[in-house]
């Protein structure tokens, strides 16, 4: 499908800087918020975003035009030639109907669309329409002119041009564009979320130190520590999502509880300037852990009975074993899982060759020993132990 122009509903965080990826690519682009003050704080962002590539090197004259492929609107009166629209709206089901049903209104009906959620279900928000088979989820990683990962999530009633579409999409704006079935928190916030969570059960059980879970995630194959990367996307939202994947996925994401303390103390992280790590009042910079979490981790515990000292495989193997869970549900091909946790969250290698360095073999025994000690959180992957079970050494 030929795309000649784009809207993008939505002119936050994510709205703002999907609108730069598309019009660093010349696609001209609507961007919608509910009224003049919001549309202007996304032209704003769009303005600053700009402005740091003129910084590192893009012509004043190559921004100027591209920004002059803005759009902006508070209404869907412009959207009638629109052949992509890109949904960015909280994620709230309400807003997310509203929005849906609207553009149901007043778009062509060849128009697709895309919605960022990522969260809420692709089948329930095409419901919302009467061309299901026209909405497909196109999920960016923040900041999205930046980060080279989209996943492209089909609906039960999505139809397979409008998959191609929408991956074509996503490759013209220079990303790896993934296609993930339908399942909560997609593939890569998937992986991520168990990992994630492991480090907070490492913290609370006092297996390891901030730093020191930190430093061994960086060493090994990531760009930031899990807990800095908590404090920078806040304890709020991760403490929401830590909910929303036990609630789907059951106890192996059983959150660790030093998240919800976090948040009760209203220590999110950089925006309130405390988190695992204390923050500069102006810069926000890091400048050192935060003392105040050793009366937190005294009232939640200490070490486990048995529980073996700090290793940073035991951050990565609830990654690796979720890994095999989901190619055993075909959520992804094989060959996409690891490009795209390089690609959404930098990882210098991805779980399946981190699985294969460590050895299958190897990898089953650890899970099985941890799985005697923390139970659910380590119950071995099926497709795994067949892996083991064949003398297989790699997944790829
Ligand atoms: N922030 C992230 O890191 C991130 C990453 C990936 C996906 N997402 C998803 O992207 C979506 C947007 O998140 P965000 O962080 O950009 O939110 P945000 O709050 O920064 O921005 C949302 C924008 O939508 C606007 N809006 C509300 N109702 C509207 C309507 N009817 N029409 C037009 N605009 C409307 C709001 O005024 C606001 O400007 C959510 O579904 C979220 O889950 C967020």
């Amino acid at each position: 499908m030929q795309v000649n122009k784009v809207a993008v509903v939505g002119s936050g965080t994510m709205g703002s800087s999907i609108a730069v990826a598309l019009i660093s690519r010349g696609y001209p682009t609507i961007l919608k918020d509910v009224d003049d003050k919001t549309v202007q704080s996304g032209l704003n962002n769009i303005d600053r975003l700009l402005k740091s590539r003129v910084d590192k090197g893009l012509s004043a004259k190559e921004a100027e035009a591209q920004r002059a492929l803005i759009l902006p609107s508070t209404d869907y009166a412009t959207f009638a030639d629109v052949d992509f629209v890109i949904e960015a709206v909280p994620e709230i089901i309400e807003l997310k109907k509203k929005v849906f049903e609207d553009l149901d209104e007043w778009c062509n009906v060849d128009a697709i669309f895309g919605s960022n959620t990522s969260s809420l279900s692709i089948t329930q928000i095409g419901a919302f329409t009467r061309r299901p088979d026209k909405v497909v989820g196109l999920h960016f990683f923040n900041p999205a002119h930046l980060m080279k990962l989209v996943e492209v999530i089909p609906g039960l009633e999505t139809s397979h041009d409008t998959v191609n579409s929408a991956i074509e999409l996503g490759i013209s704006l220079g990303k790896l564009a993934v296609r993930v079935e339908e399942c909560a928190s997609f593939l890569v916030n998937r992986l991520l979320g168990r990992y994630i969570n492991e480090s907070l059960w490492c913290l609370q059980e006092g297996v390891g130190s901030v730093e020191e879970i930190d430093k061994a995630a960086c060493d090994y194959v990531m760009p930031i520590g899990p807990l800095a990367l908590r404090d920078m996307n806040g304890s709020d939202v991760g403490l929401a999502v830590a909910r929303f994947n036990f609630q789907e996925y059951g106890d192996r994401f059983l959150p660790a509880s030093i998240l919800e303390e976090m948040v009760k103390l209203n220590l999110l992280g950089q925006k309130t300037k405390e988190g695992f790590y204390k923050y500069d009042e102006n810069t926000r910079k890091r400048i050192g852990t935060n003392s105040r979490l050793a009366e937190i981790l005294v009232r939640l515990g200490g070490i486990r009975d048995g529980a073996p000292p700090f290793d940073v495989e035991r951050l990565f193997l609830p990654m690796i074993n979720e890994a095999f869970l989901v190619l055993q549900e075909k959520v992804c091909d094989v060959q996409d899982l690891d490009p795209a946790m390089m690609a959404g969250l930098g990882m210098r290698r991805g779980p399946l060759a981190l699985a294969s360095e460590i050895g299958l073999a190897e990898c089953l025994r650890k899970i099985e020993a941890l799985n005697q000690i923390y139970g659910e959180r380590f119950r071995p992957a099926p497709l795994l132990k067949r892996y083991v079970w064949a003398n297989r050494t790699s997944v790829l």
